[in-house]
Formats: C-alpha cells, sequence, structure tokens
C-alpha cells in the first residue's frame, strides 16, 4: 500500500480526485467462484472498504462513497437481506471504533424498511465522527439516485409551502443542496467493479463529470492498484 500511495503521489502533476465514488459490485459472484455462499463474499467485500478507506484519506481525498446497498436490492431474498443488515450494523461499530479523530462517517439514503438496530448504530457512527475534520466517508446504503431526487423535490415543495423560500430561488445549487449529499462536491470518479458497465442509479445528479473507470475483478478483489489504475484513467480527463 505505501508504494501506492509513493508512487501515485509521486506522479508528476498527478490530480487526486476530491470525490471518489465506488459501486461494490460482485461479491456473491466472488463467492459462487470459490464455492461458497453468497454472504460470505459479502463478508470478504468489507475488508477492502477498510483498505481503500486508509489509502483514500492518505491521498488526501475529500469525500468517499462506498455503494452498498441500493434502493432496488430489497428485491434479493430475504436471508441475503437480513444478513447485510447484520453485517452492515457491525460495519458501523467497526467505523466509529476506527475512525480516529480523521473520518467522519455519513449515511446516504433512507432509513424505510431498515431495521432499529442498524438505525441506531449508523445514528451513534455519525454523532461520534461528526466533529472530525478529515475524508468524509459516505455510505450509501438503501440509497437510490432517483429516490434522493424526488426526496429533494418533496422537500423543495415542503420550504415553499411554509414560506421558507420562492419558486425563483430554485436553481441546480439549491437542488444540490436538498439532496443527501448537501454540501459535499460532486462525484469526480466512478469506479465499478465486476466488469458491469452501469451506474445502477448511482448518484445521477452529481455524476455529470464524473469520469468512470471499470474493472473486470470482483470487489472483494480490489486492491490499492486498482485505484491507482483508476485514478491514472482520470488524469486522463482533461480540465
Ligand atoms: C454487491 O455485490 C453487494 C450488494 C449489492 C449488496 P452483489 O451482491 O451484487 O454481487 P453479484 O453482483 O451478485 O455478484
Ligand atoms: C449495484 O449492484 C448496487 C450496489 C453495488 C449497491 P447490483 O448488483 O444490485 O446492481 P445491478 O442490479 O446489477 O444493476
Ligand atoms: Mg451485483
Amino acid at each position: 500500500m505505501t508504494n501506492v500511495i509513493e508512487d501515485i503521489l509521486e506522479t508528476e502533476g498527478i490530480r487526486i480526485p476530491k470525490h471518489i465514488g465506488i459501486i461494490c459490485d460482485g461479491n456473491g459472484r466472488w463467492a459462487q467462484n470459490r464455492g461458497l455462499p453468497r454472504s460470505l463474499g459479502h463478508k470478504a467485500g468489507t475488508k477492502p472498504i477498510e483498505t481503500i478507506t486508509n489509502l483514500c484519506f492518505k491521498l488526501g481525498v475529500e469525500t468517499l462513497t462506498f455503494y452498498v446497498f441500493s434502493s432496488e436490492n430489497w428485491k434479493r431474498s430475504g436471508d441475503e437481506v437480513i444478513f447485510l443488515m447484520k453485517l452492515f450494523s457491525d460495519f458501523f461499530i467497526k467505523l466509529r471504533n476506527e475512525a480516529g479523530n480523521n473520518i467522519k462517517v455519513k449515511h446516504i439514503g433512507v432509513f424505510n424498511n431498515l431495521p432499529n438496530t442498524l438505525i441506531t448504530e449508523i445514528k451513534e457512527t455519525e454523532i461520534s465522527t461528526k466533529n472530525n475534520s478529515g475524508m468524509v466517508l459516505n455510505i450509501a446504503l438503501n440509497y437510490g439516485g432517483r429516490l434522493e431526487i424526488t426526496n429533494s423535490l418533496k422537500k423543495i415543495v415542503n420550504d415553499i409551502n411554509a414560506g421558507n423560500i420562492t419558486i425563483d430561488k430554485i436553481n441546480e445549487d439549491l437542488i444540490s443542496d436538498y439532496l443527501f449529499t448537501s454540501g459535499l462536491q460532486d462525484v469526480d470518479l466512478i469506479i465499478r467493479t465486476s466488469g458491469e458497465m452501469r451506474t445502477s442509479n448511482f448518484m445521477i445528479w452529481q455524476s455529470t463529470n464524473a469520469q468512470l473507470w471499470f474493472t473486470k475483478d470482483h470487489w472483494p478483489d480490489f486492491k490499492p492498484h486498482h485505484l491507482k489504475e483508476s485514478i491514472k484513467h482520470y488524469n486522463r480527463k482533461n480540465i
């Protein structure tokens, strides 16, 4: 990992994306390829989240978002969903214990249908890391881009009805302020693993200028060198 950091930082003129979004796909296939249950793929997928979080922090990335459960993922089997919810609860506890003074953890998405234990862990983690001044780590869980825009529209209409804003105040910046990512910069680089070339309802408003990078490798196999390649790819974009 140290070599990768040095390699990236020593590359002349390299630009580090301010906001990286990662669509962590392929946990199920990773497990199936090994004759294991899908759940073990999800468990293995937590490891690269930790490694890549540390790496991005050291590189000076300002915002890192992991898309781990979409608003469409409720269609999965009951057993898989229950396993994931428990895994996410444990993961939020781990995040707040290891965030130090550096990482501000935020949930983006909605609480509807999430188990109470998970909601409690999310809130606890957000509260205990809220004064951290380093990187923002977003966990997109029960998240969907259309859902986010729909929510923001409702909040805007409510504020108009309450007399807090007038219609002429609506512009692109105001809409951005009503999204879950309010106050954060748009995503600069989107990474998706597992060979699927789509963005599955991820940050549809915030990604109009994002560079996209795909790898055939599955998420549990994601390594620092993948991040390095994606950052090099990002640097091909002219600004
Ligand atoms: C991504 O891996 C994790 C979640 C969406 C929860 P998948 O579970 O989608 O794995 P594949 O795509 O079926 O291999
Ligand atoms: C996309 O993965 C969403 C997440 C990684 C959380 P999916 O595996 O659910 O997406 P599709 O259905 O293949 O587009
Ligand atoms: Mg998938």
